[in-house]
Formats: C-alpha cells, structure tokens, sequence
C-alpha cells in the first residue's frame, strides 16, 4: 500500500468518510484515527497497530456538544473540567451511550473522550463529519510518536494517510481522568498535571496500578524503545563503558560522570517540560544510531515530573 502524506485536511477527511485510517497531528502526539461509528475501520486500527483488542481506544471530538452523543451521562466533575480544561491535553472517561461499539471501548461500558486543542486535529475531525476514535499512531510497545516522520518509520507502506502537520506540541500523551466513580481517579499522568485537576476537587488522586479492568492499557508494556532504558537518582550517576553505545537524557549536565562527554548520544533538557517534550523522539533517535542503553536521569514526581517518570517507568518493563 502507497502512503499519502498530505498537509490536505480535506484529502485525509476523505479517508476517515470512505473507513480508511489516517494518522494525524495532535498537540499531544500523533493519533491513528478511524469513524467512531464504523466498526470495521475500527478494527483497521488494532490491526495495524497490533494492539490487543481489550486496550480501549479515545474518542476525538470537535466541539462540546459531541460528548453529548458519546456519553450516557456526564457528571459535575467532568462538565467542570470539560468547560474549564476542553479542548486540551485531558481525556474524561464517562459511562458510554448504547451506540458506542464496544469494539471502541473494548466492550468496557465506558468511553474514553478528549477534545484536543490542536486546531488541525479538530479540522479533521469537522470535516470528516464524526467523532474520530484514535490511539497513539505507533505500533503496540513502541515510543509514541510526535512527528509525522515518526509515524511513517512505524507506518509507511501500512496505512494509506498521514496528515502531516507541526510536531506535537507536549510530546506526551493526555492526561487521563475517570469521572465515572465517585472518587475520580487519574489513569494516566499528563501535563495537565494531578495539581491541576485537584483545583476541581480535592478528591481526585493518582493511583499507580488502578488494574487492569479500570484501564486496561496500564498492563502493556509501552513506550519502550529497543535500547535498555536505566533510570537513575542524580546523586548516583553511572560509569559510562562503552560511550558510541549508551545515550543519557536529563536535566543535569553531569561534568564530573566518568565518560560523558564522550557519550554519542545526550540531550541536557532545561525543564522537566523540555523533557518530557522531547523523551520519545530520543528513544527513536537512539534506536536509530544503534545505542543500547539508555540512562535517563530521574526527576521529582511531581507536576509533570510524574508523567515523565511513569512512561520511564513503563519503558524499563519487560516483556509485554
Ligand atoms: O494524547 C493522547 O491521549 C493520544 C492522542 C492521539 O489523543 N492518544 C493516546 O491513546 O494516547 P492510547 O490509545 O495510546 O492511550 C489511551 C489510554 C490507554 O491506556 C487506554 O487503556 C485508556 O486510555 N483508555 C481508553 N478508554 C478507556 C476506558 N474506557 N477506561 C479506562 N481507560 C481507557
Ligand atoms: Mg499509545
């Protein structure tokens, strides 16, 4: 199959309208989109991806009004943040209305919603006509990818359109927040961070493991490059071997680490933004350069440092 890079929403609108995939730019990282209401351009998706068919999807909407149609009812903490927060880095899970295919929802009967803030996403996603159900567009276990170039090492020859845009503002996926239950827990961190979302209600909390029937993507492996990813305190930085091979991100420029400057590959972020902004296209990178481990300096889990620690953390699993 031929891949269309288009910078042409309405070509790549057109895909979406005749059940075809199409990746596109979000301020997060690049989705991989199909009609909601379509369920076998839904099962495009899981295919090219490889995903397993019990990890639910996010819906994409346009404009407010649409998560009227997706959800069956929308509590007060979610009306807030979805009038607050919307469009922005945040998914809501909400109960799903009946029409919803579980296919969407990996038969959970609740939906996953987010409205994002990039302009060419929601463009999309008014011309196609419907909400646009989309996971990151990278295979199952890879580094999300916040490039359009990313989804092409992933994609190219698979899926039949990109729609190439600006590289992803965050470079880090939405924050994830269940509003379903009465004490609203966060799925996934994010740069909305869990301080943000407690200015709604002081109830809301971080669980690390909610298990695997409150979000059932928390039990893949992810984000993981196919270097060894170390993650390491910065008062106990390592000895460096074999300096061609190792990579180091973080925030410290570490003159006295035995080795560093000779290091092929490091990035020395200024912020814990930049860093996270950053993190998975220099897993992508390294993988191309042939590094095989990856030290990735640990940051203070708080604020966006926890979105940043729990994908390193996912990308230290092994197996899947
Ligand atoms: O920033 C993002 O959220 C990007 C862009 C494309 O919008 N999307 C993204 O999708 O990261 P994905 O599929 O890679 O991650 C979605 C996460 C998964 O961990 C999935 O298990 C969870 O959201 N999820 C989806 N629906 C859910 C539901 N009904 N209940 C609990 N978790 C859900
Ligand atoms: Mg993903």
């Amino acid at each position: 199959m031929k891949t269309l890079v288009t910078e042409s929403v309405a070509k790549a609108a057109g895909f979406i309208k005749r059940g075809e995939i199409v990746a596109f730019p979000t301020e997060t990282v690049y989705g991989l989109g199909a009609n909601v209401y379509n369920g076998e351009a839904v099962k495009k998706i899981y295919n090219a991806k490889g995903r397993a068919f019990d990890n639910p999807l996010i819906v994409h909407v346009a404009s407010k009004v649409d998560i009227y149609d997706l959800a069956a009812e929308v509590p007060k903490l979610a009306r807030d943040i979805i009038n607050e927060m919307f469009p922005g880095p945040i998914t809501v899970i909400l109960r799903k209305n009946e029409i919803i295919s579980g296919l969407v929802t990996a038969g959970l009967d609740t939906i996953a919603v987010r409205m994002p803030a990039s302009k060419i996403a929601r463009d999309l996603i008014n011309q196609a006509g419907v909400p646009i159900a989309a996971p990151s567009a990278n295979l199952s276990g890879s580094p999300s990818p916040t490039t359009f170039k990313h989804v092409l090492e992933d994609f190219e020859g698979v899926i039949p359109c990109v729609l190439k845009g600006p590289d992803a503002k965050h470079g880090l996926e939405s924050t994830v927040i269940d509003c379903t239950t009465s004490l609203p827990h966060i799925l996934r961190p994010g740069v909305v961070t869990v301080e943000d979302l407690r200015s709604f209600s002081k109830m809301v909390e971080y669980v690390q493991n909610p298990g695997k029937v409150k979000s059932p993507g928390i039990k893949y492996r992810h984000y993981s490059p196919k270097a060894k990813v170390k993650i390491f305190d910065s008062g106990k930085h390592p000895e460096v071997s074999d300096p061609d091979r190792t990579a180091y991100i973080g925030l410290t420029h570490f003159t006295k680490l035995k080795g560093f400057s000779k290091l092929k590959s490091k990035l020395v972020c200024k912020s814990p933004a930049e860093y996270g902004k950053k993190l998975f296209s220099f897993f992508r990178r390294c993988d191309m350069d042939g590094i095989k481990i990856i030290y990735c300096e640990s940051v203070e889990e708080q604020g966006i440092g926890l979105a940043i620690m729990n994908r390193l953390g996912r990308a230290t699993k092994t197996g899947s």
